[in-house]
């Protein structure tokens, strides 16, 4: 700790995947850690698209600053292809490129709310959507996630939470870190409640691509006015395993963008030039590359589920979706000793529920996209080991 940094940074919680790894470091095991923490696509870039980074590299506008909102082309397409996925009116006018979808609702709650403003967030959270409304005195509003075996959030829960100081409600489909997909119905039940009390609905659909309905994942946009109150992020970064370019994106009005601009101008004035490349390349030449690792994506989901079906395994699987699975742990300890004691003795990192918003303890959660499907029968033996009380 150091006096230099204010009251405010010194009171928020270390960075977790950070924390995480530093369990890991005095493993003295000499079996492969199966590492299943940080949400990172466990293949690396299409070939093509590394091959068409060379190519940009080579360009002399590529070393240049992009306009503050993107590049045109890269707002085109995505505007295009959003308009694709959900059968409405999307423009580039609408489309604001960031370095990351963490730039994005940064941003994005710098532009909507100001210190002692309140911000309804359920839980559990993806952390870093908590650590950035405490680093802007943002109070966030805890709205309960999990209700018996459901891990979807109710509006109806959440009306009585808005006060004359509430900015936005978030939500976060399919989400980080349940996995839980929340129904169409669902979030236009949410939407429908911040427009009738004058908020901003913001969602975070970085997951979106690995759904398997082929339905749009909510009708939202295709409310003539939905510019009035919704805003919505998203992420390059899971979908064409970019994790490190940084590139992510704000669908919004036009003049809300106006607003953000002015952020991200004294942010990082433009997401990386190159990266918001290989976005472009992406969305514009990858589909068939897409479609394959989604189906990837599926065969993991589908194996984790089957291997916790094994009668001797004490955790529960409570929910999971393409990236996350969030399980119950069956110990009476808090769950950071639990993953501590995973990490530590039985090689398989997972986050804690604690890590996610008060009241998690009995949860972990598992970035199970990190492993190959063949792995997840290993995953659930290490958990098995855990309970039996087999240490290595
Ligand atoms: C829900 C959610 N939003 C945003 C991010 C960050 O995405 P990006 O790499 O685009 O900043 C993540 C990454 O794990 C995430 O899970």
């Amino acid at each position: 700790m150091t006096a230099l940094a204010s009251k405010i940074i010194q009171g928020i919680e270390a960075p977790p995947i950070a924390e995480a790894m530093s369990w890991i470091s005095t493993s003295p095991s000499n079996r492969a850690l199966i590492n299943l923490c940080q949400a990172v696509p466990s293949y690396p870039p299409a070939e093509a698209l590394a091959e068409e980074v060379g190519r940009l590299a080579r360009l002399p506008a590529t070393s240049l600053y992009s306009d503050i909102l993107g590049i045109p082309a890269l707002r085109q397409a995505l505007a295009e292809s959003l308009a694709a996925d959900y059968k409405a009116d999307i423009a580039d006018r609408n489309i604001a490129i960031t370095a990351g979808c963490n730039q994005a609702f940064a941003a994005t709650m710098m532009a909507l709310a100001e210190a002692g403003d309140n911000v309804i967030l359920p839980v559990p959270y993806y952390f870093n959507h908590h650590m950035w409304l405490e680093m802007l005195g943002i109070r966030p509003r805890y709205l309960p996630a999990i209700r018996g075996e459901s891990t979807t959030p109710a509006a109806a829960d959440a009306a009585g939470l808005i006060d004359e100081r509430t900015r936005a409600i978030v939500l976060c489909s399919p989400n980080n870190p349940t996995g839980a997909i929340y129904p169409a119905e669902t979030i236009r039940e949410f939407y429908n409640l911040a427009k009738s009390r004058g908020i901003a609905l913001v969602i975070d659909e970085t997951y979106k691509d690995f759904r398997t309905d082929p339905k749009p994942p909510h009708d939202l946009f295709q409310d003539p006015r939905w510019g009035d109150c919704l805003i919505q992020l998203y992420s390059f970064s899971k979908v064409f395993a970019l994790t490190g370019y940084r590139v992510g994106s704000v669908t919004a009005s036009p003049e809300f963008l106006g607003e953000l601009e002015k952020i991200l101008d004294c942010v990082a004035i433009c997401a990386p030039t190159i990266s918001q490349g290989a976005a472009l390349f992406g969305l514009t030449s990858l589909a068939q590359w897409k479609d394959e690792k989604l189906k990837l994506a599926r065969e993991k989901a589908s194996a984790l589920r089957q291997a916790f079906e094994h009668p001797e395994l004490d955790y529960r699987l409570l929910s999971a979706g393409a990236f996350f699975a969030y399980i119950r742990h069956p110990f009476a300890e808090d769950a950071k000793t639990v993953a501590k004691r995973l990490a530590q003795q039985h090689d398989l990192l997972a986050l804690p529920g604690s890590m996610f918003g008060p009241g998690q303890e009995q949860y972990l959660r598992l970035a199970f996209a990190n492993a190959e499907a063949r792995l997840m029968p290993d995953v659930v033996a290490r958990l098995i080991e855990s309970q039996n009380g087999k240490h290595r």
